[in-house]
């Protein structure tokens, strides 16, 4: 079985896609770690992450990388999503995230364009959302608890660029699938949200 777990940054879809995971016993894979990884070795490189070819050279980046806790910083997650736009980075880790997909038993994957590009085959597939507002209030607590010094209209309007960029670029656009389950999390505490999408799991493989 592959469950396809798409949505936009802070959605909670990764919190989500981590506790189907555990609830069905499927390998889980956070494939915006690999769009992370490729944005932070550009900057190692001291590349131009809106540069096709810096972009796609550092899609060679090692494995190691994808430890290092900066990958899950926000300036991170700005590169990532820069370096996603272009085609060829997408193609290169396209291989990657389909093996994972297709392996003997079954994955879960958590992206943008799993359940429309990587694996559309899904037997399962969720769109988690959730509004600005409420994603970046959640995103604000879980800064202010690592000591970041920023405000929640900056997060907002950062979240509001990257969706803008995620949303729009012309290779694999961030929307839902056709047949995606839709759940919104704006007005859901954890638990909720995942006893939600195991429930609409359950429905979709039954
Ligand atoms: O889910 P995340 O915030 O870690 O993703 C970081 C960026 O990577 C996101 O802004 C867009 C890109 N991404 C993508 O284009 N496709 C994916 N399957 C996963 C992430």
């Amino acid at each position: 079985m592959i469950i396809a777990v798409d949505g936009p940054t802070a959605s909670g879809k990764g919190t989500i896609a981590k506790a189907l995971a555990a609830h069905f016993g499927l390998p889980h894979l956070d494939t915006g770690l690999l769009y992370r990884a490729v944005g932070r070795q550009v900057s190692l490189n001291g590349g131009n992450p809106d540069d096709a070819e810096d972009a796609l050279a550092a899609t060679g980046f090692a494995d190691s990388l994808l430890d290092d806790p900066q990958l899950r910083d926000e300036e991170t997650g700005g590169l990532a999503s820069r370096v996603s736009v272009h085609q060829a980075v997408r193609q290169a880790l396209f291989e990657r995230q389909r093996a994972f997909a297709t392996q003997d038993g079954g994955a879960i994957l958590d992206g943008r364009d799993i359940g429309t590009v990587i694996a559309p085959e899904a037997e399962a597939k969720l769109f988690i959302t959730a509004s600005v507002e409420a994603r970046a209030q959640r995103r604000f607590v879980e800064m202010r608890e690592r000591g970041a010094g920023v405000t929640l209209l900056e997060i907002q309007d950062d979240l509001r660029r990257r969706d803008e960029r995620d949303r729009n670029r012309a290779v694999a656009p961030l929307i839902p699938a056709e047949n995606a389950m839709v759940i919104d999390t704006s007005a859901l505490g954890k638990d909720e949200a995942i006893a939600a999408a195991i429930e609409a799991v359950t429905e979709a493989v039954s």
